[in-house]
């Protein structure tokens, strides 16, 4: 089996995770989950997104949020941008990187941002050409890309339009969001060996919810065609709240122990991680999903 020798994980849950969440998580300890992560390994975390507050009621304090947090030298604090508006939060913050998205299907799409797919492509056109002026660097993620709530199977060839979009608008990762959990280790394989040869200097993240219990070998299928990018979510916290059935991310820890167990670095320490994910449920007080809180840490490997 060809594996990487390292991985990169992006840690999604203050944004992701929290966004479905129907009470209001308080600020405060919005901003402890986020220093926790910060202090974890972890170098990447997408933090909030300036969308519209009554779309995303949970996210209404992301000004604060990035104002307020401690900004630990070397990680990358990312924000979601639908559009110029949200670009022009993103920069009034000072964030270091953003992160566009639009989905592969249009009823998602509509349903989502209320616009059709090529508005939304067409909106990234300027709010890219900004964002690179002020040195921001740009994910494109690209959303129900293995499949739609509303329209079911997606056609291979709109992700690799869209693939094709995000290179022209300069975006350094393009992430292929698999939103309600419906890809299979197959797919994966499949677009990933089709999306690769088009990235050239584009790296290609890949951004699983495990809502049908598939997202860990999803992964695992994405390794081996080489992908070193993986999304994941604290304790499995998440969902969508303009899909229907969606449940959290992969967990972070479920997935860090993973790698780690296959000889994968991922310089996470998971131990700090664990705790993350305790944290969390105490913020939301309510149990969640990852396998790790629930069957404890392999022990005493070797032993
Ligand atoms: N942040 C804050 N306010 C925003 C905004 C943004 N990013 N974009 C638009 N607005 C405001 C406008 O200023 C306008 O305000 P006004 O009525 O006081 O003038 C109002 O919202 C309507 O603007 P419009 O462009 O028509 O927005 P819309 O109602 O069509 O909503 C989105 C479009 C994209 C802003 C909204 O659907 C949204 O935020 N969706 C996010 C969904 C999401 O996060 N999903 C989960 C991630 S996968
Ligand atoms: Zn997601």
């Amino acid at each position: 089996m060809h594996l990487p020798n390292s991985v990169t994980i992006v840690e999604v849950g203050p944004r992701d995770g929290l966004q479905n969440e129907a009470n209001f998580v308080p600020t405060e300890h919005k901003i402890e989950l986020i220093n926790r992560l910060s202090e974890t390994g972890l170098r990447r975390i997408e933090i909030t997104s300036f969308v519209h507050p009554k779309a995303i009621p949970q996210l209404q304090d992301s000004e604060e949020i990035v104002k307020r947090i401690e900004r630990k030298p070397g990680m990358i604090y990312s924000t979601l941008v639908p559009n110029e508006k949200g670009l022009e939060r993103a920069l009034a913050a000072r964030v270091e990187e953003i992160a566009l998205f639009v989905s592969a299907s249009e009823t998602h799409n509509q349903k989502n941002v209320k616009m059709s797919v090529s508005d939304s492509l067409r909106g990234f056109r300027d709010i890219a050409e900004k964002a690179l002026t002020h040195g921001i660097r740009m994910r494109g993620y690209i959303v129900t890309a293995f499949g739609c709530p509303y329209e079911g199977r997606v056609p291979q060839e709109k992700v690799e339009f869209i693939v094709e979009e995000y290179k022209k608008l300069g975006v350094h990762e393009i992430a292929l969001g698999d939103t309600t959990g419906m890809a299979n280790p197959v797919q994966v394989s499949r677009m990933v060996s089709r999306i690769s040869p088009r990235l050239g200097r584009t790296s290609l993240a890949l951004h699983f919810h495990d809502t049908r219990g598939a997202a860990l070998a999803n992964i695992l299928a994405a390794l081996q065609e080489g992908v070193t990018v993986f999304d994941g979510s604290i304790g499995g916290l998440g969902g969508c709240p303009y899909a229907p059935g969606a449940s959290g991310n992969v967990a972070t820890e479920d997935l860090v122990n993973m790698f780690e167990e296959m000889g994968i670095k991922t310089g996470i320490d998971l131990q700090r991680l664990i705790d993350c994910a305790i944290y969390a449920m105490e913020i939301i007080n309510r149990d969640l999903p990852s396998h790790l809180l629930h069957a404890g840490k392999i022990c005493g490997k070797g032993a």
